[in-house]
């Protein structure tokens, strides 16, 4: 678990000196800097190597200092922040004066969150701001979801790494535009559409595919190195014991169902049956088929209900296309 009181008081002051911290969330790792110091957030960029139009998110001590990043908050938004702060949702709004046009990527709205992990929460009261943080990757790779893959991705781009053990969601926070009267789902993650739509009294559209273009969106993005192919459950077993046998490196996520199944493949992870389990450890196991020296991933889409969503959507962005390098 690591960090103690000092090393928060520590980090709190390198946010407030234009430094970068590395602090763990509920969801994944984030990559903090001071919300309101546009050089502060310009670093954040080139740690990750991420393209500076693309918006990051403003993490808040708790709720009540919405008022202060937000221009507007709509009831519906207002509702959902009481019922999932702190927790993994993400709130679209327009953008209050105290957010950097940096942090938004030259946008007129701020996406805000408050975290549900007691050393965020204990990082953003001590500093007593807002933090900008995206995850703790570089562009367009798998999120962090320990302190050890924040440091073996960012290295000496990070000034201090709190180390909260292993993130107990394991996938991105859920982000909804709340900025009208019609919230919708840009980004399905640790928060369920059925969730949200049980809060709200209605149904919730899902915008979160390459069709529509949210900024900060690529189809490439959560990818691991090794090629990622996805087929029906009933064929990852032949369609890995193929590409096995035409000379790949296979892994292979195996589904709950063929879970007692022998593969002939190069490394095998059984997928929980949970979608809570599942969701915890994706980004775990992309990393681990990456690093037994995979070059390619066979596996196969969850059904899309509760977790599943946000499991699918992040494996149908790992097999999309590749960004160019
Ligand atoms: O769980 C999470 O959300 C993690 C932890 C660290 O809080 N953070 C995270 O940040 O996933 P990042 O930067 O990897 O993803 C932020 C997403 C991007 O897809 C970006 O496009 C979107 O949020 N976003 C940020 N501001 C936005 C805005 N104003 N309008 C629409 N989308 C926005
Ligand atoms: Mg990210």
């Amino acid at each position: 678990m690591g960090a103690t009181t000092d090393d928060i008081e520590t980090a709190a002051d390198l946010l407030r000196a234009g430094g970068l911290v590395a602090f763990p969330t509920e969801t994944v790792y984030g990559l903090g800097a001071n919300a309101e110091d546009p050089a502060a957030v310009a670093r954040v960029f080139q740690a990750k190597g991420r393209p500076p139009t693309h918006p990051l998110i403003v993490h808040l001590a708790g709720a009540e200092h919405l008022a202060d990043w937000a221009a507007e908050v709509p009831a519906s938004a207002r509702l959902l922040a009481e019922h999932f702060w702190p927790g993994p949702l993400t709130l679209v709004l327009r953008r209050g004066r105290r957010v950097s046009l940096a942090a938004t990527g030259g946008l007129e709205t701020v996406a805000v969150r408050v975290p549900d992990h007691p050393i965020a929460l204990s990082l953003l009261s001590s500093f007593a701001g807002g933090v900008a943080a995206p995850s703790a990757n570089r562009f367009g790779s798998v999120s962090p979801t320990t302190a050890g893959h924040v440091r073996a991705e960012l290295g000496e781009a990070v000034d201090f790494v709190l180390d909260g053990g292993p993130c107990q969601v394991g996938v991105e926070s859920t982000i909804v535009d709340a900025t009208g009267d019609a919230p919708s789902i840009l980004r399905p993650g640790g928060v369920t559409r059925e969730d949200l739509e049980a809060v709200l009294g209605r149904a919730l559209a899902v915008h979160s595919t390459s069709r529509v273009r949210v900024p900060g969106q690529h189809p490439s993005h959560y990818a691991p190195r090794a090629r990622v192919v996805l087929v029906e459950p009933e064929k990852v077993i032949i369609e890995a014991e193929l590409a096995q046998e035409l000379g790949h490196r296979v892994g292979v996520l195996l589904p709950p169902a063929l879970a007692d199944a022998a593969v002939k493949a190069h490394a095998v992870v059984a997928v929980p049956a949970s979608t809570t389990a599942y969701a915890r450890g994706l980004y775990g196991f992309l990393r681990e088929l990456d690093q037994r020296g995979c070059d390619l991933i066979v596996a196969s889409l969850p059904v899309e209900e509760g977790l599943g969503l946000a499991i699918a959507n992040r494996l149908l962005r790992a097999a999309g296309p590749r960004l160019p390098d």
